[in-house]
C-alpha cells in the first residue's frame, strides 16, 4: 500500500515537473494577439484595430464598427471593401462617390487627401482614375497649365470620354462637352498629378473613382469597379519578419513611432528570442533546483522503505 501511494505520489510529482520543464525550456507558442477580424475581413500586419498593434504607420487608421472595417484619415471615413496582403492594395468606397449609375453632386463627396506623415506608407494606385465632376473654370485644375485642359488625360485606359457612357449621364448629360467655352463637365486625373484629391479647394461639385483589375479594352465604364484603389507599402518589413518569426506579434511603443515586438508577458525591440533566452536561464536553474529536491524525496523514501 505505501509503495503504491509512493509511486502515484512520484509519478504525480515528476510528471508535474516535466510539464514545467517543457513549458520552460521549449519554445513558447504565442497567439498572434494583433491579429483579428473585422465581418470577414481579417486584419493582419501592417494594419491593426487595436492601439499598439501593427506598423506606427498605419496606426489610428481602421476602426471595425458593426462588422464594418472603416478607413479613417483626414479627408474622411471611408468603408473598405478589401485587403489585398498579396497585392498591397485597399479598396475603399465612399457612399458620396458618383458611380456608372448615379451622379452625386453638391461637394459631399470625402475625395481623397492623406495626412503628410502617412504619404509614404499609403496611396492610390497609379492605375486608379479621379474623374472631378463639374468643376468651376476657376478651379485650380485649369489654372497656371499652357492649355486649361492640360492635367485632364485617361488613366490606364479609363477616361471620361467612356465615362459619359454611363447610365447616370442620361439624365445630366455632358452638357458643355465640345462646346469649346467653360470647362469640361469631367476631369480624369492620377493621384500623382494633383497630390490632393479636394473637392473643396478644386471647387468641384463631386468626382467618382475607378480602378480595373481586368484588361479593359472591351469592358467599357459599366465593367469599371468603383471605388479606390490605394497601395500600401512598409519600408524595413525586416524587423516584424524576426519578431513573427519567434512567435511574436509586432507592434510600436507608446510614442507611435518605434517599433516594438509583443511576446507576450513582455514586449523587445528585437524580437521574442532576446526575451525568452533570459527567461528561459531563470526557468531552467528552477527546474534544476526542484529536480533535485525530487530527486532527495525519492531517495529519502527509498531509503526509509527499505
Ligand atoms: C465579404 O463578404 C461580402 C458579401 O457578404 C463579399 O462581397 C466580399 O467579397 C467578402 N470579402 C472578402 C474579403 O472575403
Ligand atoms: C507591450 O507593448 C504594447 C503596445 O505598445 C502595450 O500595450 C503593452 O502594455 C506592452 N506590454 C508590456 C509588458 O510592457
Ligand atoms: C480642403 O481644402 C480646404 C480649402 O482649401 C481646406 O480648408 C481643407 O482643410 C482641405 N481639406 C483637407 C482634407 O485637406
Ligand atoms: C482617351 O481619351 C481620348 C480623348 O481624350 C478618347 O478619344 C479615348 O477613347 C480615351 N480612351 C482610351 C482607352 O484611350
Amino acid at each position: 500500500m505505501t509503495t503504491l501511494l509512493l509511486v502515484f505520489f512520484t509519478t504525480t510529482q515528476l510528471f508535474a515537473l516535466t510539464s514545467l520543464a517543457l513549458l520552460v525550456s521549449g519554445r513558447a507558442v504565442h497567439v498572434n494577439t494583433c491579429r483579428s477580424y473585422c465581418g470577414n475581413i481579417t486584419i493582419d500586419y501592417p494594419f491593426a484595430l487595436r492601439s499598439g498593434c501593427g506598423h506606427p504607420g498605419f496606426r489610428d487608421l481602421l476602426f471595425c464598427m458593426n462588422d464594418v472595417l472603416m478607413f479613417h484619415i483626414t479627408s474622411g471615413s471611408y468603408r473598405v471593401l478589401d485587403i489585398d496582403y498579396a497585392y498591397q492594395a485597399l479598396t475603399l468606397d465612399d457612399p458620396h462617390m458618383s458611380t456608372c449609375e448615379s451622379i452625386v453632386l453638391g461637394g459631399k463627396g470625402n475625395g481623397f487627401a492623406i495626412e503628410h506623415w502617412r504619404a509614404p506608407y499609403l496611396n492610390p494606385a497609379a492605375d486608379n482614375v479621379f474623374m472631378l465632376l463639374g468643376c468651376s473654370a476657376q478651379s485650380p485644375l485649369f489654372q497656371g497649365f499652357p492649355s486649361k485642359h492640360l492635367p485632364c488625360r485617361n488613366v490606364s485606359g479609363m477616361g471620361c470620354e467612356e465615362y459619359y457612357w454611363c447610365s447616370a449621364w442620361g439624365v445630366f448629360g455632358p452638357k458643355k462637352l465640345g462646346s469649346g467655352t467653360g470647362p469640361p463637365e469631367c476631369c480624369a486625373v492620377p493621384f500623382e498629378a494633383i497630390k490632393a484629391i479636394n473637392l473643396t479647394r478644386l471647387e468641384c461639385e463631386g468626382y467618382s473613382s475607378a480602378y480595373s483589375l481586368a484588361p479593359l479594352r472591351e469592358i467599357g465604364p459599366g465593367g469599371w469597379s468603383y471605388g479606390i484603389r490605394v497601395r500600401y507599402s512598409v519600408q524595413g518589413n525586416e524587423f516584424c519578419r524576426a519578431c513573427e518569426a519567434t512567435g511574436g506579434a509586432c507592434g510600436y511603443g507608446s510614442d507611435g513611432v518605434r517599433e516594438l515586438c509583443l511576446c507576450g508577458s513582455s514586449n523587445s525591440t528585437s524580437n521574442c528570442d532576446s526575451v525568452k533566452s533570459s527567461s528561459s536561464k531563470v526557468g531552467r536553474s528552477l527546474a534544476n533546483t526542484l529536480a533535485g529536491i525530487l530527486g532527495c524525496i525519492v531517495t529519502w523514501r527509498k531509503m526509509h522503505q527499505t
